[in-house]
């Protein structure tokens, strides 16, 4: 059964959805705790950021051992007793995997570090002598993602100065190498340990990475991501997943260029592929429209679903990237109902149902190392990063009992789950009732869409074969509604007109 075709897909980010055990670090326990609660959302599948054990430098991105639970976040019993109880809500359970890089912590990593160049044990990673007499250039000048070389240099185990290692993230994130057959053979056995526990599928981190040119010295082409014999590592995770029947493998694929995006999600590869292009687009009806559209076609052209989302844990939050305040509230609202009108599978990341904003942080609290690698030229991730808001007040507003690890704005007081609950014109009140529309309603059918005619900064469409229409005022000027009954709007019209910053859903 194809459940992700239209599914509704909620990330947890693990370390700040709700803590149980007062230590201010979100855990698998707090998540099963408020299992009672997304299935009121109404979503359909959980999608869990890596809880593996990490020394956490990017917060778990950095792996040290993909076949165990962190003590941080709990025990594979509580792994166990959180899927269990989740299929009882009706809601499955997804994790991301990060089989770009591992930690520097990795068993392999150390054994590699205390090994000598040429050693089986550094050909499990991109291990190269220096440019330059003493060998103390790079082996080639690509950069990493998150600022600065996309090397560093290791002492060899006599002490000298010794090759570089390959990073395309931080340093504590050594990237590995997937033409040796090893590598290979331990991401089969990790997604057959977590399905062998019942897991409904995965999120790919880095989809796009992984495979990198044979030839890495100074005249290496500047191809760091997407290379073609990527394919071949997602066939290899498809063929794993064709034999549990029902579960899901979906891809975070950050490429510009749609027919290259397309690639990923051939019959035999990703059942879906994520990325953030309708997230990226300014709040204006023309580049919404083109996000659509690009997504759309790219997927067509393979008869692949499309999925579609506005945030995740490595973006601004949309009320802070449409502008902030009541006009940023109100413009996420707007794009949420553009995007659950849209055919295909749907990402919400959590908080994103409350309209939260990102937190204004202290440089003294933040922690994506982002910050500091960039020099710090980037504020890092952490703003939208904060824990999630409950019930009551500070410091922990139902998160924690404890201090939360990183602190939340006075202003989430008035976005807790439990506010919201109690307003039916709250962003809680709003997302729910989409999701229930988007569920139970005839005319969410159709896997395409037809556009209509729409004013100056509006846009218009309608799901194939389907009387559902869904329009956006990114204008200034309030605009006359298309023909229809109105099913939900994201705020109130005026006068029978659909204001700036609002979206309706008609039939
Ligand atoms: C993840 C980031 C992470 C990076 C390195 C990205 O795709 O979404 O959060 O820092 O991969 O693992
Ligand atoms: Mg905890």
């Amino acid at each position: 059964m194809q459940w992700w075709r239209d599914a509704v897909v909620y990330q947890v980010y693990v370390r700040s959805f709700s803590d149980s055990d007062g230590d201010g670090v979100g855990d698998l326990e707090g998540i099963r705790s408020r299992l009672g609660y997304l299935e009121l959302l109404g979503v359909d599948a959980l999608s869990l950021t890596p809880f593996c054990t990490s020394p956490m430098v990017d917060h778990g991105y950095d792996v040290a051992d993909p076949r165990a639970v962190d003590p941080v976040f709990g025990d594979l019993d509580t792994f166990d007793a959180l899927v269990a109880d989740a299929h009882r809500h009706g809601l499955r359970v997804t994790i991301i995997l990060v089989p770009n890089h591992t930690s520097n912590e990795h068993e392999w990593f150390r054994a590699a570090l205390e090994s000598a160049p040429g050693s089986p044990e550094r050909a499990r990673y991109h291990f190269q002598p220096g440019r330059g007499t003493d060998g103390s250039t790079p082996p080639n000048d690509w950069t990493s993602e998150f600022g600065g070389p996309a090397w560093t240099r290791v002492q060899d185990p006599d002490g000298g100065a010794g090759e570089w290692y390959l990073h395309l993230f931080a340093p504590e994130q050594p990237d590995l190498n997937w033409t040796n057959p090893e590598v290979w053979a331990d991401l089969e056995k990790t997604l057959r340990f977590w399905l062998d526990r019942g897991v409904d599928g995965f999120r790919i981190d880095v989809a796009h990475g992984m495979c990198k040119p044979a030839d890495l010295t100074g005249s290496a082409p500047e191809v760091r991501f997407d290379h073609d014999d990527v394919h071949d590592v997602h066939r290899m995770i498809r063929a794993v997943l064709d034999h549990y029947p029902g579960r899901m493998i979906v891809g975070e694929i950050s490429v510009g260029d749609d027919a290259r995006f397309a690639r990923y999600v051939r019959p035999d590869e990703l059942h879906l592929g994520f990325h953030l292009r309708l997230a990226r687009a300014p709040f204006e009806a023309d580049a919404v429209r083109a996000a659509i559209e690009g997504s759309l076609a790219a997927v067509a052209a393979v008869e692949a679903t499309p999925t579609w989302t506005l945030s995740s844990h490595d973006v601004p939050r949309p009320v802070t990237r449409y502008g902030g305040g009541p006009a940023g509230v109100a413009r996420a609202r707007a794009m949420a109902l553009v995007g659950l009108a849209l055919p295909g599978a749907v990402h919400l990341y959590n908080g994103e149902e409350l309209g939260l904003p990102d937190a204004e942080l202290p440089d003294a609290v933040r922690q994506d190392p982002v910050r500091d690698r960039s020099g710090p030229t980037r504020p890092g991730r952490d703003g939208c990063r904060v824990p999630l808001p409950w019930e009551g007040g500070p410091p922990g507003y139902g998160f924690t009992d404890g201090d939360p690890w990183l602190p939340m704005p006075d202003a989430y007081g008035r976005l807790t789950v439990a506010e919201q609950l109690e307003d039916t014109t709250s962003t809680l009140s709003l997302i729910r009732r989409a999701l229930e529309l988007r569920k139970t309603h005839p005319a969410f059918t159709g896997r395409g869409i037809e556009w209509y005619g729409a004013p100056d900064g509006c846009l218009a469409f309608r799901r194939d074969g389907s009387t559902l229409v869904c329009a956006l005022n990114a204008s200034a000027e309030p605009v006359p509604l298309p023909p229809g009954d109105v099913l939900l709007t994201s705020g109130p019209l005026v006068d029978g007109d659909l204001p700036p910053d609002t979206a309706a859903w008609l039939v």
